[in-house]
């Protein structure tokens, strides 16, 4: 691989939206694939809506703007990401869902093409063994929102090679993001340190210690976080929170990291947070309230 210039999403929800976002304003061309052709079309929506909010905030300009939107189009199928030179794949948090993906895509790109996962906690290597490139296979993992966090994770598996490593760095710096290197193992540095702290306020929420507004003031106030953890669980999706404590649980075999049974709950209601309405907080007025 000489140059990435096409870097292929998978996903259109709120991560794959913001890395087509970011990447398109560095000035690579972006197809933007997912399952429910529907969801395409919304995040393109929603990136023009985003950078609309940059523009008036000053951090980009006008001319800007339409350049990275005219970069951005639709791909409703996944042969129409066959001339990427890298696919960046932020689908749900489901190694089944990933795994199925990878084989396919596999067949689909040319043989010099590099493939990341954005996954939160799952395992690297497992995802890249089932390609035929596994030593162009990484996990970039991008902090949400994408256009604001700074960091991301890299994460190599053990087939990964020095030259796609390569590869990443200068993305990175391209992108004028910072990098964090992890090793391979559940939940890499963030979410192994994040979720555990998100799932105890959920645990400290169900044994009736207090109240969300408590618990979210006293970590924002208390231990100065910018969001309250029961606010960042509603913001990250509350079906990723789960998955990514059962990646801790199973992969890390310590009952320290079992779901708190409400948050398990709250997901069979099809309560997940920010992006259904409705989550610790209900979302469908001006501003958000707490549930409980
Ligand atoms: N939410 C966060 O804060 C956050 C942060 C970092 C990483 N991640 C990771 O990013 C990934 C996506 O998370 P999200 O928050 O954007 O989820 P999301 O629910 O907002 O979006 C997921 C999208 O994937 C699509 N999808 C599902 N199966 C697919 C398939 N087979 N092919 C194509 N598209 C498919 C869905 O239609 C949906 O639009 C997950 O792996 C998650 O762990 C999330």
């Amino acid at each position: 691989m000489e140059e990435i210039t096409t870097v292929g999403v998978i996903g259109a929800g709120q991560m794959g939206n913001g890395i087509a976002h970011v990447f398109a304003l560095a000035g690579f061309k972006i197809c933007l694939h997912d399952v429910d052709e529907g969801r395409i079309q919304a995040g393109i929506d929603d990136i023009d809506g985003n950078m609309e909010r940059q523009i008036s905030r000053g951090h980009i300009t006008e001319d800007e703007k339409t350049r990275a939107m005219d970069a951005i189009t639709a791909a409703p199928t996944l042969e129409s990401l066959k001339d990427c030179d890298l696919v960046i794949e932020a689908a749900t948090e489901n190694i089944e869902v990933k795994k199925e993906l990878f084989r396919k895509l596999s067949a689909i790109l040319k043989p010099d093409s590099l493939i990341a996962t954005n996954t939160s906690s799952i395992s690297i290597t497992a995802l890249a063994a089932v390609t035929d490139r596994p030593e162009k296979f990484v996990g970039l993992h991008f902090m949400n929102p994408v256009p604001v966090m700074k960091l991301v994770e890299v994460i190599r598996g053990i087939a990964t090679s020095n030259a796609t490593f390569e590869h990443c760095r200068k993305l990175i710096e391209r992108l004028e993001k910072k990098m964090a290197v992890s090793e391979d193992f559940p939940g890499f540095i963030v979410n192994r340190i994040l979720m555990p702290m998100i799932n105890e306020a959920i645990y400290t929420l169900y044994e009736g210690v207090g109240t969300v507004e408590a618990i979210d003031n006293g970590m924002r106030l208390g231990a100065n976080h910018p969001m309250g953890p029961l606010r960042l669980a509603d913001f990250i999706g509350l079906d990723t929170c789960l998955a990514i404590m059962q990646v801790l649980y199973e992969g890390l075999a310590d009952s320290k990291y079992r779901p708190c049974p409400l948050l398990v709950k709250y997901v069979e209601a099809g309560w997940l947070g920010k992006k259904t309405g409705r989550g610790f907080y209900d979302y469908s007025g001006d501003e958000p309230v707490a549930t409980r």
